[in-house]
């Protein structure tokens, strides 16, 4: 397993490019199952989950192709409607292809995504919302085997408690369903806004993206299309931190203030200057001392708990107490411990709060990544980090950032990734 290796200290600056959203192009590519024509998606990252979402829709009879950012799907020739837990259990969003087998095939056969590192993760709203739909859904030996005689026929959707992918694979099923359906509480992230855009582009009829309550007019039929995924607002968080662990200056381009403004009003209360310029965002750290603050992850347009390691490790260094409230997910303060190991001032109140107290500096240490914000944020450390870090298992870091360490070398970081052997 690959490693990464960071001599802290250096003061990042210069330019990053943002990438289109991993959390868009997923459902994005499972909305390709809706039509025979081809789904043409521009400006995609050259990441883990990516190649592994194509897995799935290769298994499924989809032609995918991936050349120079775009990637390049056409599901005519189907023949199999069944996602293996081989396929799903590597990553969760392989189930988003519920949605769209169900709405198009009537048919269904996807493995239960696996709990992982940061919570239990069930998917009893998307199954309710199958039924909403007309579905037949029942478990089988670890599989959701689900059908419907003819196609779905729309319905109202209430999720009680929201849930993003729950949205997504509630969409994609409803859109060539019988009539209209209604989603109460849907997700509003940006993502799902995208994937709704998209849908619209392939004639869909979809009222209401970005807000809570949507409404899907059913068609017959839907045709392909070409579309720009929205930029990665995590990814741009990510680096803006970086400039802010690290006191220096990034100019990130393609990062926008609208798809990350809790973000960003964080970051600035924390001391750092964050401009709009051209198109991007220029963050601003030199010479600032950081300030202690609190934070509660939200779904959007909250504080995303996508961002939530990353500013912990930013916390770590500013004067005074912070602190973190993770609403989202049930056990995502796996960097605690190895932010500790670095020196940092961490305790736990229970499994949803973390009480940070500033300390002047961190210490270079070995540590393991758990999942792949954690791993970000453990990167982020050992960039302000005295002397030496290891950054151990840094596959989950390959899910979700393309080419991190070259990207961070280039704004002139000590970094390196270190071979790890197959076997390890
Ligand atoms: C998406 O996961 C994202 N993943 C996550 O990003 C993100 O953290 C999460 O949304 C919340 O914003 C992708 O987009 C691929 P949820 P998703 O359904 O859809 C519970 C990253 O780092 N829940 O909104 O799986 C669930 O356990 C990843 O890029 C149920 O109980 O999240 C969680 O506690 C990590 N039953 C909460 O709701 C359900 O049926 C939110 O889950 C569904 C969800």
């Amino acid at each position: 397993m690959d490693k990464i290796r960071i001599v802290g200290g250096a003061p990042l600056k210069g330019h990053v490019r943002i990438k289109g959203a991993k959390n868009a192009v997923l459902p994005l590519m499972a909305c390709a199952l809706l039509t025979d024509e081809e789904v043409v998606l521009r400006d995609v990252p050259n990441l883990t989950d990516i190649r592994t979402m194509t897995d799935v829709l290769v298994h499924l009879g989809a032609d995918v192709s991936f050349e120079g950012n775009v990637l390049r799907i056409k599901a005519a020739n189907i023949h199999c409607c069944e996602a293996p837990y081989e396929l799903v259990s590597r990553m969760r969003a392989s189930f988003w292809v519920l949605g769209p087998l169900l709405g198009r095939f009537g048919h269904a056969k996807i493995s239960l995504p696996g709990g992982c590192a940061i919570g239990t993760r069930p998917v009893d709203r998307h199954l309710y919302a199958m039924e909403q739909l007309g579905a037949d859904v029942q478990i089988q030996n670890g599989y959701v085997v689900a059908k419907s005689d003819g196609p779905l026929k729309g319905n109202k959707v209430i999720f009680q408690l929201q849930t993003m992918g729950g949205t997504m694979n509630t969409i994609m099923a409803a859109v060539l369903a019988k009539g209209r359906t209604e989603i109460i509480n849907a997700s509003a992230e940006p993502e799902v806004t995208d994937l709704a855009r998209c849908l619209i582009e392939m004639g869909a009829k979809i009222q209401g993206a970005g807000t809570r309550r949507l409404v899907i007019d059913g068609v017959d039929s839907l045709h392909g299309t070409n579309h720009t995924v929205i930029p990665d607002r995590i990814e741009a968080a990510t680096y803006a931190v970086a400039a802010g662990i690290t006191g220096g200056e990034i100019y990130m381009e393609n990062a926008f203030l609208h798809l990350m403004e809790d973000v960003v009003f964080t970051l600035t209360y924390m001391g750092l200057d964050v401009i709009e310029k051209n198109n991007g965002l220029i963050v601003k750290a030199t010479g600032c001392e950081l300030r202690a603050t609190d934070i509660a992850t939200e779904e959007y347009p909250g504080f995303p708990t996508d961002v939530q390691a990353q500013v912990m490790a930013l916390m770590c260094l500013a004067k005074g107490t912070s602190s973190v409230t993770e609403n989202i997910f049930e056990n995502r303060f796996m960097h605690v411990q190895e932010l500790v190991r670095m020196g940092a001032d961490i305790r736990l109140q229970g499994s949803r709060t973390a009480i940070i107290h500033g300390v002047p500096k961190l210490s270079g240490a070995q540590v393991m990544a758990s999942d792949l914000r954690a791993s970000a944020a453990l990167v982020l450390a050992g960039l302000a980090a005295e002397g030496e870090t290891i950054v151990n298992r840094v596959y989950h870091l390959d899910r979700g950032y393309d080419q991190l360490e070259q990207k961070m070398r280039v704004l002139g970081a000590d970094i390196e990734r270190i071979k790890g052997l197959p076997e390890e």
